[in-house]
């Protein structure tokens, strides 16, 4: 495993669509290991493959429960709101407030190519939305009203 270099701020690689993963081979699950590990050493609780310069639709997230690992994913259904802050790993020490749903059920891949779904609620459905956007290019500034700033600070 290796820690990945994370891209940040203004690179235009975060601002890209990503293209669906088609092979579930080793050089996947190299890039899932190195996501997970730059994920917890940064420390964060969600990475996507942009985030790490590779366009493909791949997320890793851990709320504390263990890594979860998303190839394709969608939101299949969503229910409710929740309101609060929210970060992101390309986009040190800026913050805001932003809207999602309270409850969200996603469709993905698992490493091998299997099809699952997953139900979240509170930080797990906030998470799953913020890590599918970034495979379309969408960061979590484009949902705020006002950027936060906190210098120092660890988000
Ligand atoms: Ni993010």
């Amino acid at each position: 495993m290796a820690i990945r270099n994370i891209l940040k701020d203004e690179d235009p690689t975060l601002r890209k669509v990503c293209r669906p993963v088609t092979e579930f081979n080793e050089r996947l699950w190299q890039l899932l290991d190195d996501m997970a590990e730059t994920m917890h050493a940064a420390p964060g609780v969600g990475l996507a493959g942009p985030q790490v310069g590779i366009l493909r639709r791949v997320v890793v997230m851990d709320v504390g429960d263990g890594v979860i690992e998303a190839i394709n994913p969608e939101i299949v259904k969503s229910e409710g709101e929740q309101s609060g802050e929210e970060g992101c790993l390309s986009f040190p020490g800026k913050w805001g407030i932003v809207k999602r749903p309270y409850k969200v059920k996603m469709k993905a891949q698992d490493r091998h190519g299997k099809w699952y779904y997953l139900t979240g609620e509170e930080l797990l459905a906030r998470c799953m939305c913020h890590e599918i956007d970034h495979l379309d290019g969408v960061v979590f500034l484009d949902h705020v009203d006002e950027i936060m700033v906190d210098k120092g600070g660890k988000r």
